[in-house]
């Protein structure tokens, strides 16, 4: 922990002007200065930093912070290092990190940080690699150079049980089994990835999550992953995502592949906007994720039976997320073929002639309802308007669900009024993507928005929540009410992935989205996360005291109902002084 005084201290002696400079051209327009957002692909400048209110926000896509903020989401650096990183410029020393409580201490001496271990560990495998003649041929004769290895920070985990213990003298501790990096199996302990090609996984911020590994002959499994670990959630990241960022931003759009080695030999190749899902089929939070960082998103499959199934898993997922501005994609390449081979053997130009010409979502999911009905009978357009319907209810962008139902109403010859009928569409989609515009800035400021936003930084807190005193009127309740509901119709553990699958089509999802985009912007740590929660909770009780004062105030007919209206009103006050006054 670093002190509050201290972030305070060093955000009053930097310029955010100076810290964005170094990396986005600026200049003066009034009272601020603005530039082409660094975030989104755009051609007028809508990145706005204020020298006054030391603060940077995009009108285009809204993101916004200090400048703490911007090293993190920009130099993709951790909070630490980024402060680091600030401080050493106007000639500050970071103080040493003292634990905010007695039981914080403790903690913290139990739990050693697992990013820390993750990082000695990909330092230590990419050491291994330099030494290792066998990986580097590997590598090499799949046509990488030391270059691209180094970039994706690539590595070698050596052929013995127990590598790691040469730079874990700690080998025993729990922690490593924790982030996956030792397995624990009948009392004996060993390294999970052996004589492996490593690939860390690193968080959108830059910090690594995980590992995959790749056999360098035949073998199985080919690949092995990191298992799910605090550090880790598969269905939340993708590979390549922080190397990726610049070329995403250049192309204006970003490319979904299946592999590591799709990423890596592309980016040989110098197709660099490609990210891979980890051995997952793609998820919503994949996809909205993806769709904050770009224009347009296209989704590559091998060519294969496995290909076609995987990418009509990422069209399900991405109905009720695709938005009317930015088109979704399909590619699929020749059978037998993936990225890397195809890169390879066909060139970049050859392959960007094929993403070029990728289907879009509606052409894809029009062709594969075509193929399954025939057009030609009545049966048969009956039988494709009814199968079409469940696939069109999911889509929200109003004028992408207008263009296709009006394709199927083509194709299966009923007349306009008909089909939204047939269909069962309500005039209106259940709702409509939230524009990004300013999105963080008109939010609410209800407690119920501040639990709902620290609710999805950390979901363990959804049992806490009471719906019975909550605002009614409020959009936030019901998306509140929606995820408590999940929760107790569920036998798993909630996660975010799982929600917004369970919620498609949910009138309150673009509560959700919305709120889920402002707890990111936010980047809650768990302890803020829980501390925000408690004090929303408190506020929503104290509301529920004073309505409950109101009431008895108005009927006040005997000593014993002044006494007692006595006493609610005294903890009523002791309570709301407990509150900060912020
Ligand atoms: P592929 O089998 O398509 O591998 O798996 P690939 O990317 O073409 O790899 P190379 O070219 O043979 O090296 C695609 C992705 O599925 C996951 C990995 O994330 C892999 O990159 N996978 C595959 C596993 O997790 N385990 C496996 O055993 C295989
Ligand atoms: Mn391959």
């Amino acid at each position: 922990m670093i002190p509050d005084s201290f972030k305070q201290d060093l955000l009053n002696r930097v310029d955010i002007v100076d810290v964005v400079q170094r990396y986005v051209q600026l200049r003066k327009a009034g009272a601020n200065y603005v530039g082409l957002c660094p975030f989104h692909n755009e051609k007028t400048p809508s990145f706005s930093v204020s020298s006054t209110k030391q603060f940077y926000h995009c009108f285009g896509c809204g993101v916004h912070g200090n400048a703490i903020g911007f090293l993190m989401a920009y130099a993709s650096m951790g909070y630490v290092d980024a402060v680091k990183d600030l401080a050493s410029q106007v000639g500050m020393q970071v103080p040493e990190p003292q634990p905010r409580s007695p039981e914080e201490a403790a903690r913290k001496e139990r739990e050693p940080d697992l990013y820390a271990i993750m990082e000695k560990a990909m330092a230590f495998y990419r050491a291994e690699l330099k030494k290792s003649a066998r990986a580097i041929d590997y590598l090499k004769g799949r046509g990488l150079t030391g270059e691209i290895a180094a970039r994706y920070r690539m590595g070698y985990a050596p052929d013995d049980w127990q590598a790691l213990k040469g730079v874990f003298p700690e080998y025993e501790e729990k922690s490593l089994v924790e982030v996956g990096l030792v397995v624990q199996n009948e009392g004996k302990r060993y390294d999970r990835f052996r004589d492996r090609v490593m690939f860390p996984i690193l968080s959108a911020r830059g910090a690594v999550i995980g590992f995959g590994g790749r056999i360098l002959d035949k073998g199985e499994p080919k690949y092995m992953n990191s298992p799910e670990t605090p550090l880790f959630e598969k269905g939340r990241e993708l590979y390549g995502l922080p190397q990726a960022r610049d070329a995403i931003r250049a192309a204006g759009r970003v490319l979904v592949v299946e592999g590591y080695m799709d990423v890596v030999a592309l980016a040989q190749y110098g197709v660099g906007n490609a990210v891979a899902t980890l051995g997952t089929a793609t998820t919503p939070i994949h996809v909205s994720k993806l769709l904050r960082v770009t224009e347009e998103l296209v989704f590559c499959f091998d060519g294969d039976t496995a290909g076609r199934k995987a990418a009509w898993r990422a069209l399900e997922v991405s109905l009720p997320l695709a938005p009317d501005q930015k088109p979704i994609r399909f590619l699929f390449l020749p059978e037998a073929e993936d990225p890397d081979t195809y890169v390879r053997k066909h060139g970049r130009d050859a392959f960007e002639a094929r993403v070029r010409e990728a289907e879009t979502l509606s052409q894809f999911l029009l062709a594969q309802l075509r193929s399954e009905s025939d057009l030609r009978t009545a049966e048969g357009r009956a039988r494709f308007v009814s199968m079409a319907k469940p696939y069109i209810q999911k889509i929200t962008a109003p004028a992408l669900r207008l263009q296709i139902t009006n394709e199927i109403a083509r194709l299966s010859q009923v007349g306009d009024g008909e089909i939204n009928r047939l269909l069962e569409l309500p005039r209106r989609p259940s709702f409509s993507r939230p524009a990004p515009r300013r999105a963080a800035y008109d939010a609410p400021t209800s407690p119920e928005w501040s639990l709902l936003t620290a609710l999805l930084a950390d979901l363990s807190l959804v049992e806490h929540i009471d719906a019975g005193r909550l605002d009614t009127e409020r959009a936030e309740t019901r998306a509140l009410v929606a995820i408590r509901q999940k929760w107790e119709q569920s036998d798993e553990a909630l996660s975010f992935a799982l929600l917004i699958e369970a919620l498609g089509g949910h009138p309150c999802l673009e509560t959700i989205l919305k709120a889920q985009r402002y707890a990111e912007d936010l980047a809650f740590e768990a302890d803020a996360a829980r501390s925000e929660f408690q004090h929303a909770l408190t506020q929503i009780d104290l509301r529920h005291r004073k309505l409950e004062l109101d009431r008895l105030r108005g009927r006040l007919s005997s000593k014993e109902d002044l006494v007692a209206f006595q006493e609610k009103n005294l903890a009523y006050k002791r309570l709301q002084g407990a509150l900060p006054s912020a």
